[in-house]
């Protein structure tokens, strides 16, 4: 089994408002994406990261595409010899080796795994005028996180047949993959806004 990481660092932090994209972002002391790519690389044969175009300085640095996808597959495109991927999220710096870890223990029987934590509020549907459609059952809802890990060949085939998803668990599955939910823990926060970053800078000092 030759594991292979891929960290989708190109998108450009918008929301985020910073002067440079959210994955150099410095955050507890290092650029956020470095966190990441330690934490895989404990665990992986090598992690490439997928970064904004004209930043992939550095071997196992590609050019990321446009959406989140097209990075995550310009990255697969270098590492033909993944027979399993773990694909993580460089705007989620609290990953650890030992959650990686448990992903890949759980991939036994199943095409992907990903971790998840289950919904603590209620989700509403909302229809075009903003009232609301429909509230689905709790209970049945998850909020996925990465690490997300899968057999390398039917990501492929999933990356290849389309482009829609926002993750790659919700590719695998719609193209007849089983994948498997861990719940993953509270602190494995997405920076997405700078309150996120303050809350993943105190965390990350906490840890040291
Ligand atoms: N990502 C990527 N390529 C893209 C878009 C996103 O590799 N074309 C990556 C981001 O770098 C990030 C992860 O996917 O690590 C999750 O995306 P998100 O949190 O939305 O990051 P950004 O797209 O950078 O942020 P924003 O949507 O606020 O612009
Ligand atoms: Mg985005």
């Amino acid at each position: 089994m030759t594991v292979v990481g891929i960290v989708p660092a190109g998108g450009s932090g918008e929301r985020l408002g910073a002067d440079r994209p959210k994955a150099f972002v410095v955050c507890a002391g290092k650029p956020m994406v470095e966190w990441s790519v330690e934490a895989l690389s404990a665990v992986c044969s090598r992690v490439v990261v997928a970064v904004p175009p004209g930043l992939e300085r550095r071997p196992d640095r590609v050019a990321g595409g446009a959406s989140r996808s097209a990075s995550v597959r310009n990255a697969l495109a270098v590492a033909p010899e993944a027979t399993v991927v773990v694909v993580h999220d460089a705007a989620r710096p609290l990953v650890t080796s030992g959650l990686v870890r448990e992903c890949l223990e759980a991939l036994d029987g199943v095409d992907g795994v990903v971790a998840a934590m289950p919904m603590s509020d209620t989700v509403h549907v909302s229809s075009p005028d903003r009232l609301i459609h429909d509230t689905p059952d709790r209970s049945t809802l998850w909020s996925a996180q990465t690490p997300q890990v899968f057999h390398a060949e039917i990501l492929r085939r999933a990356l290849g047949e389309g482009d829609s998803a926002t993750d790659e668990a919700a590719l695998v599955a719609s193209v007849g993959g089983t994948v498997r939910l861990i719940e993953g823990p509270s602190d494995n926060i997405k920076v997405t806004t700078p309150t996120d970053l303050r809350l993943a800078e105190a965390i990350l000092r906490d840890r040291c």
